[in-house]
């Protein structure tokens, strides 16, 4: 069957339309005439796979890697025309707040952006081989070579320790974590399947250095319990935003492009009023990127995390930048809702989940009355989708002040979305 592309939809499917059924299938570009095959009927929709492009558009590209598909889909189109893309979708899901179009910051680099990367490690033949398990999978990988996501240094680090684990046939490392900071140092997480032979590693990874590695921990499950072992060298990263200095745990949260957090922070220097009376709730605040970074500015800081291992960092964080008036809580954002409607806070910092704010925590915003005018809502979203839906109620009492997207994902459909709204 044959089909004309009409466009992309949120969250990376092209949709085409034929004989009054709608078609959503793996990719193609608006324009496109394309064959597909595995047509599957669903109640409104059908699904199929493009498996021959009859017309190309002039914004198809060669992709850099084979597996594309599975984990930067958009990968097979122009970077600018990427953005073109996102740019309509941002303006059909919030076109019920704004008629006009909504920016969106290209990230600096459209490739080897990522700080991070996770990859599976799987034994064949006593070999071992990077993969990637196939998202919503449990058994299902591909083989990894080379990621163009991330730099070449993390490629070359990943290709070293693969060299080391197998020389020295570390059976129980079941899988690699990398993280690397803007000077080009990078941090390795090794999962273990076991402790048996923990003191054969660490001899090998003390014995044996990686270039640019600043330090190697392993991780065991154990039972609902994941314990952190140091092997080697330093057991976090530290990265340099806007002269603060993060460190960062092996399962802390950090965002993936590093480059992009300082242009969010400077669209909110440039939105947000910061009084030196006013008190900052950083809700779901991970290590305090942001509610640390504006501390200086403001009375206080109340960094609310559910997870310790980004609350101890978030400690450790206020304690190495000298910053005295951030505290943080660990506990979930919406068992907080009591303290967030009594006391005075100018300033909320959402940075939820895909999931969205909780909706308690919606409802405190709309009803406390200590919110006055002067109360301001930075909320950054790495779902438009939910945002919007958050952003139905939320603007029942607060009117949308700011609102612009940042490429933090490019090759992949997600898109992060910061919106600052203030008290009507
Ligand atoms: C998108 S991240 C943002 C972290 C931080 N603002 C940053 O930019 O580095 C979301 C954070 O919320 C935390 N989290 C998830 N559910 C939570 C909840 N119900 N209450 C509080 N924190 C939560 C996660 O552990 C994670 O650190």
């Amino acid at each position: 069957m044959e089909l004309t592309i009409e466009k992309i939809v949120y969250p990376g499917k092209s949709l085409a339309r034929k004989d009054g059924q709608v078609f959503f299938l793996d990719e193609g570009l608006p324009g496109e005439i394309v064959q597909v095959m595995n047509v599957q009927k669903k109640n409104n929709f059908s699904q199929a796979t493009v498996f021959k492009i009859i017309q190309p558009s002039h914004n198809r590209i060669l992709p850099k890697c084979e597996h594309y598909k599975i984990c930067s889909p958009l990968q097979y189109i122009d970077y600018k025309e990427q953005l073109i893309i996102k740019t309509e979708q941002l303006a059909d899901i919030f076109k019920s707040f704004t008629t006009n179009p909504i920016a969106i910051e290209a990230s600096p680099d459209s490739f080897g952006y990522r700080n991070k990367i996770s990859l599976n490690l799987l034994w064949k033949s006593k070999r071992a081989f990077l993969a990637y398990n196939i998202r919503d999978t449990h058994n299902k990988f591909i083989d990894i070579n080379n990621c163009f996501l991330v730099s070449d240094n993390l490629n070359a680090i990943l290709k070293n320790t693969v060299q080391l684990i197998n020389k020295h046939k570390h059976k129980e490392i079941t899988g690699v974590i990398l993280r690397e900071n803007s000077c080009g140092k990078a941090h390795l997480t090794i999962d273990l399947s076991s402790e048996k032979s923990l003191d054969k590693i660490k001899r090998t990874f003390t014995e044996n250095t990686i270039p640019n590695l600043l330090g190697v921990v392993a991780l065991l499950k154990k039972n609902d319990f994941i314990q952190s072992i140091n092997i080697h060298g330093a057991n976090f990263i530290t990265e340099n935003i806007l002269s603060n200095i993060f460190s960062i745990g092996p399962l802390s949260f950090f965002q993936i492009n590093t480059a992009m957090i300082e242009l969010v922070c400077k669209d909110i220097t440039k939105n947000v009023s910061f009084k030196n009376s006013d008190t900052i709730f950083d809700l779901y605040c991970g290590v305090g990127t942001f509610g640390l970074i504006f501390s200086k500015q403001v009375k206080e800081v109340i960094g609310i995390e559910s997870e310790t291992a980004n609350t101890s960092f978030f400690i450790k964080n206020c304690k190495d930048n000298d910053i005295k008036n951030a505290k943080v809580v660990t506990s979930k954002s919406e068992d907080v809702c009591k303290q967030l409607k009594d006391m005075p806070s100018n300033i909320i910092i959402m940075d939820p989940p895909r999931s969205g704010v909780h909706k308690n925590i919606l409802k405190t915003l709309l009803d406390a009355r200590h919110m006055t005018h002067d109360t301001q809502l930075i909320y950054l979203s790495c779902d438009p989708v939910t945002m919007a839906r958050d952003l139905e109620i939320l603007t029942q009492k607060y009117k949308i002040h700011f609102l612009k997207a940042y490429d933090f994902f490019p090759q992949t459909p997600h898109i992060e979305t910061l919106c600052i709204l203030t008290r009507k």
